[in-house]
C-alpha cells in the first residue's frame, strides 16, 4: 500500500532571496533554516485518465494547478517515468501568505513522487527533487536546523541536517495578519530585487550572517540567534524597498508589530521578529515570554491570530492512506 508523504514547513533564519539560474532553482546564497511542527502538508499520488490536482478535497485549476503538473514532468524526465497522475494533497498551512506553504507543497510532493515510483533515493538527492519545486522546499526534507549549501549546479546545490533535534530553547509565534494569497511570488520578488544597489552587499552580507548563525546555534546562543535572524530579514526587505521600482510586502501591521518588538525589547522582553515574501510576522522567543508576547500582541492587535510553533520533524511516510 503506497503511503501518505508529509512534509513540514520551514522558516528561513538566513534567508534565499536570489537566484543564479531559475530553471534549475539555483540559489545566489546559502540558506538556513528551522522547521516548524505546526505546519505540514500531507501528500499522495494516483495513476489517472487526467491529471488531477486536489488541494484540501476541491479540484484546483489554473496556474497553481500547472506549476504542480510542471514539477512532476520535469521529474518524470528526470527519472524517466511517464503516465498521468492526480495529486491528492491537504495542507495544514495558511496557503501563499509569507507562511512558505511551497516549502511543504513541494517537499511532500517530491517525497510521494519518491514513493509513488518507489525510486531508490536518499534524502539528499530528495532535497535536490524538492528544490527543483521550490528553493526553500529542500531544506523541508530535514527537520530541526537545516542548511541548504547553494551550489554551482543541480548535483552540488542541496539541504543537510545542521541539527535534526536541537536542544535549544526557541519558540516561534506566527502572527497572521493577511492570509490572502500573497501580490507578488517569492520567484518575481527575488527577481525584481536584483535592481537594488544593495543586492551585491546582500549577498556578501547573507555568507558573513550564515557563518555567524551556524556558531550562534552551535553554542545555543538564543539572543545571537534571534539578533540574526532579525538582521538578515531586514535586510532582505530593505533590498525590496530599494529595487528599482521599489515594492514591500509590509502591511501597515506588518510594521506595528515591528515596532512592538522593538517596545518589548526596550521593557525588558527578549523577542525578535523575521518576516517571509508577504505581511505575516513570526517572532522568535524563549518559553518563558510566550505568554506576554501573546498578550501584548492581542492587545495591541486584535484582529490577529497567533500560531506557536516550535521544531518540527523532517519527511515522514504515513500508512493511513485517507487524508484527513
Ligand atoms: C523569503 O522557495 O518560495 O521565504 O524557489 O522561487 O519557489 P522559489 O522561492 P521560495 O522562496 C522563499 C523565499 C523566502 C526565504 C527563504 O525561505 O529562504
Amino acid at each position: 500500500m503506497k503511503k501518505i508523504a508529509r512534509a513540514h514547513t520551514n522558516i528561513a533564519l538566513i534567508k534565499y532571496w536570489g537566484k543564479q539560474n531559475a530553471a534549475l532553482r539555483l540559489p545566489l546564497m546559502s540558506s538556513l533554516s528551522m522547521t516548524l511542527d505546526a505546519f505540514y502538508t500531507d501528500t499522495y499520488l494516483e495513476p489517472s485518465q487526467q491529471e488531477q490536482f486536489y488541494l484540501n478535497g476541491q479540484l484546483i485549476e489554473g496556474p497553481e494547478a500547472q506549476r504542480v503538473f510542471n514539477y512532476l514532468h520535469l521529474l518524470q524526465r528526470r527519472y524517466g517515468k511517464s503516465g498521468n497522475l492526480s495529486v491528492h494533497s491537504q495542507n495544514h498551512v495558511p496557503t501563499a501568505a509569507g507562511l512558505a506553504s511551497s516549502s511543504s507543497a513541494f517537499a511532500a510532493l517530491a517525497a510521494a513522487f519518491a514513493e509513488y515510483y518507489q525510486l531508490p533515493v536518499n534524502e539528499t538527492e530528495l532535497s535536490r527533487m524538492a528544490r527543483l519545486g521550490s528553493g526553500s522546499a529542500s531544506r523541508s526534507v530535514f527537520g530541526g536546523f537545516a542548511v541548504w549549501q547553494k551550489g554551482t549546479d543541480d548535483q552540488s546545490s542541496f539541504a543537510y541536517s545542521l541539527d535534526s533535534n536541537p536542544d535549544l530553547d526557541l519558540q516561534l509565534l506566527a502572527v497572521e495578519i493577511n492570509t490572502g494569497a500573497k501580490k507578488r511570488s517569492s520567484t518575481k520578488g527575488m527577481q525584481a530585487a536584483q535592481t537594488s544597489p544593495f543586492f551585491a552587499p546582500w549577498i556578501k552580507r547573507n555568507s558573513l550572517e550564515l557563518s555567524q548563525m551556524i556558531n550562534a546555534i552551535k553554542n545555543h546562543d538564543f539572543t545571537r540567534i534571534g539578533q540574526l535572524a532579525e538582521l538578515n530579514a531586514s535586510e532582505m526587505h530593505a533590498v525590496n524597498l530599494t529595487a528599482q521600482p521599489g515594492f514591500t510586502y509590509f502591511e501597515p501591521t506588518t510594521i506595528g508589530v515591528i515596532q512592538l518588538v522593538h517596545e518589548m525589547r526596550q521593557n525588558g522582553i527578549e523577542v525578535y521578529y523575521t518576516i517571509d515574501a508577504g505581511p505575516n510576522v513570526k517572532l522568535l522567543c524563549q518559553l518563558k515570554n510566550v505568554k506576554i508576547v501573546k498578550e501584548k500582541l492581542v492587545s495591541a492587535f486584535d484582529h490577529v491570530k497567533i500560531i506557536n510553533a516550535s521544531f518540527g520533524p523532517g519527511i515522514q511516510y504515513l500508512d493511513n492512506y485517507e487524508l484527513d
